[in-house]
């Protein structure tokens, strides 16, 4: 597999889709629902996908594609090569806030990221990894993260989460909103990913994510020491949603043993 040319090709399918995202505000926006009333979707989320679809199955036959609007595969199995796509991460931000949103893409080889791209498309902040030979920020090698206690870490998480909820027990985790420097919410799981790759925040986590909000995002994060896993510290399958922590090393390890305690 020549993993440097198909680093390329991503790279430039990612700047053409984030061009088109820019220019799709000049364009009437038609905005749907999902599963809720406040689950978005976007004629722009839609075809953006399919021009990533598009692009890679004609070019790449024999590999697959997860997107979150559902014009790729359905996957059981992580063998060969698939693509991890969200064409917009972060639709909310995307449709209120006309920023904060990125493409995400992860691309796995038998269950192992080999290449992750976060597109910060207003910005025009691109965070990329090949594995094995580190991180970047645009064309910055991204330092390794050195630890960092809680009393002085930065924390993403949703405030929902230190609310009563179904999936975990909030008390322990209104104990960790105190006892952090502070916490942020972003409202894009590829940024927050980003963001904790990059030393602006410590950790981040979130109840209930999806393959491709994390898949992108984790190669990166693993390139600068970051570790990613479930609630449970267990590795992610990558087949189905998944509670999710990305942290610096000791903090990983001291949130999921002190605050949270899973139902
Ligand atoms: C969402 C964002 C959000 C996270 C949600 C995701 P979408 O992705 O990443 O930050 O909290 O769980 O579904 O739907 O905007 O691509
Ligand atoms: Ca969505
Ligand atoms: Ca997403
Ligand atoms: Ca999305």
């Amino acid at each position: 597999m020549n993993w440097g040319a198909i680093d390329k090709y991503a790279k430039s399918l990612i700047k053409e889709a984030g061009h088109r995202i820019r220019v799709s505000f000049y364009t009437n926006i038609s905005v749907d629902t999902k599963a809720s009333a406040n689950d978005l979707v976007t004629n722009i989320d839609r075809e953006i996908e399919q021009f990533f679809i598009e692009h890679i199955t004609r070019d790449f036959p024999e590999h697959r594609i997860v997107g979150e609007e559902g014009f790729g595969d359905q996957i059981d199995s992580l063998d060969g090569v698939v693509w991890f796509l969200d064409p917009i991460d972060g639709t909310m931000n995307f449709v209120h806030q006309k920023r904060n949103f990125a493409i995400s893409l992860g691309i796995y080889l038998d269950g192992v990221g080999m290449l992750g791209y976060i597109y910060d498309v207003m910005r025009d902040d691109f965070y990329h990894a090949t594995r094995g030979e580190g991180a970047y920020f645009n064309d910055e090698r991204l330092p390794r993260l050195e630890n960092t206690p809680l009393s002085e870490a930065v924390i993403g998480v949703n405030a929902i989460w230190a609310t009563p909820n179904r999936y975990v027990e909030h008390e322990p985790l209104i104990e960790l909103v105190r006892s952090c420097r502070g916490t942020r919410s972003y409202g894009s799981a590829a940024i927050e990913l980003a963001y904790v790759s990059s030393g602006r925040m410590d950790a981040y986590m979130s109840m209930r994510l999806s393959p491709w909000d994390v898949a992108g995002g984790m190669v990166i994060a693993s390139e600068v020491g970051a570790v990613s896993s479930t609630m449970k510290g267990e590795p992610l399958s990558l087949l189905g949603q998944e509670t999710f922590i990305v942290a610096k090393p000791g903090l990983q390890q001291h949130i999921l043993k002190h605050h949270i305690r899973l139902k």
